[in-house]
């Protein structure tokens, strides 16, 4: 694939690092920035053969196979919009829109168009996250009934981010979609987000929006998903996610303890890991940071599917269902009450199987639980499955 890329900032660098790493055969060919020095800047650190300050150009660019935009989150529209006139594939970075209204325009573009619209959430590609999904997919923990996904750092590293009419909103719309998706994925895309009970403030930071959030989001088959999301986190970048389910547990932490800890008296002054704020005492580096956030397995999906003619595993519509999500919580954190997802289109299962599975000990009881105790005994409580009595029975070890 021949890739324009929209921005040379942070994100793009990331983008860019990633598709020119080992001896990948896609390549960026053109970058567009509206400075354009800064856009020879990055074709120089990348060496690509194009560089131009007119996003037309780099759109329409003859050779140009699919457009990357890495433009803050007002300008995703806009960029949208000039991929599905040039019907050139386009990857958008996250959130996809700063609202579901904004998002649904965008989807509803692509599909217009008949141009391939792929979502990039880089951290359900992490390949921790790809082998948990496979796990519970398996039916290695049994059925989801709780996940929870936290991303807390410093604040983010340029002005629009802080700017609620360019950003669309604070903590929640930055990191909470990444949170939100990681949630949809566990529980199952195909189950319906019913609605969601957010508390959002600002904390810390002189800012109109919230530095700070938790939300919960309830699905139709009774999972709940909950988001921690914050600007105000000191000490690096926080990314960890847990799943429970009825036969087991998964926690992942993704960046600030992968196994990897280096002492430093402060001698040498390189970059650490992505919002890392110390380069003193003990520190919490990761190996590859693009792989470790899940940026090559992300692309490597994406122009498969292109090729392929199927959806990536990531999709403008997950970017639309998303943002729907994050609606609901801001709209929450206002109301204080549980405020319900709305979703003029939904693609998943109308209802789901919300049944508790419960489990027979005999013909009179079912297993509530049982436990083996200091003292060895086994003790199992169950309930009488017709006058719905608790009882305990202890099973002493020579019983066993
Ligand atoms: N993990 C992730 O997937 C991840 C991480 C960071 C950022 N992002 C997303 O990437 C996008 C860009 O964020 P970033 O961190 O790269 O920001 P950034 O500020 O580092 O870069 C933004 C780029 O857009 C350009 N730009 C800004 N205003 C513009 C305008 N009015 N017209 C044309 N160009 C303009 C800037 O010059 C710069 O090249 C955002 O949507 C953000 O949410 C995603």
């Amino acid at each position: 694939m021949r890739i324009a890329i929209l921005g040379s900032g942070f994100i793009a660098r990331f983008y860019a690092t990633s598709l020119h790493a080992q001896r990948r055969k896609d390549y960026i060919l053109t970058v567009y920035s509206r400075d354009i020095e800064n856009a020879k800047r990055f074709a120089d650190d990348y060496q690509l053969s194009h560089f131009t300050s007119d996003i037309d150009e780099a759109i329409t660019h003859p050779d140009v196979d699919v457009v990357l935009i890495s433009l803050p989150n007002d300008l995703h529209e806009m960029a949208v919009a000039k991929c599905a006139d040039a019907k050139k594939h386009v990857l958008c970075t996250k959130p996809l829109g700063r609202t579901a209204a904004e998002a649904k325009r965008m989807l509803d573009m692509v599909e217009k168009a008949g141009i391939f619209g792929g979502y990039l959430e880089d951290l359900c590609y992490t390949p921790k996250f790809l082998k948990s999904v496979d796990a519970i997919q398996n039916g290695n923990i049994g059925k989801v009934l709780w996940t929870k996904s936290r991303e807390a750092h410093p604040g983010p590293h340029s002005d629009w981010f802080w700017n609620k009419e360019k950003s669309g909103g604070g903590a929640i719309i930055d990191l909470g979609c990444h949170c939100v998706e990681i949630g949809r994925n566990f529980i199952g895309k195909n189950v319906k987000p019913l609605e969601v009970m957010c508390w959002a403030d600002t904390q810390v930071h002189p800012i109109e929006a919230e530095d700070h959030a938790i939300g919960l989001v309830k699905y139709e088959n009774g999972a709940i998903g909950q988001f921690e999301v914050s600007w105000t986190f000191r000490g690096g970048m926080d990314l960890r996610d847990e799943v429970v389910g009825t036969e087991g547990s998964i926690w992942l932490n993704s960046f600030l303890r992968t196994g990897f800890e280096i002492f430093s008296t402060g001698k040498g002054d390189n970059y650490i890991a992505e919002k890392a704020e110390i380069s003193q005492g003990w520190l919490f580096p990761v190996g590859d940071e693009a792989h470790e956030l899940g940026y090559p397995n992300m692309f490597t999906d994406m122009f498969s599917a292109i090729e392929e003619g199927r959806d990536a595993l990531e999709t403008f519509y997950d970017g639309y269902v998303v943002n729907a999500i994050l609606d609901a919580a801001y709209l929450s954190a206002k109301t204080k009450k549980w405020e319900p997802v709305v979703l003029e289109d939904w693609r998943g299962e109308e209802v789901s199987d919300k049944k508790q599975q419960l489990i027979s000990f005999d013909e009179d009881y079912f297993l509530i639980k049982e436990e083996l105790m200091p003292n060895e005994d086994l003790k199992r409580i169950l309930k009488h499955k017709n006058t719905g009595e608790v009882v305990q029975k202890i099973f002493k070890p020579e019983k066993l």
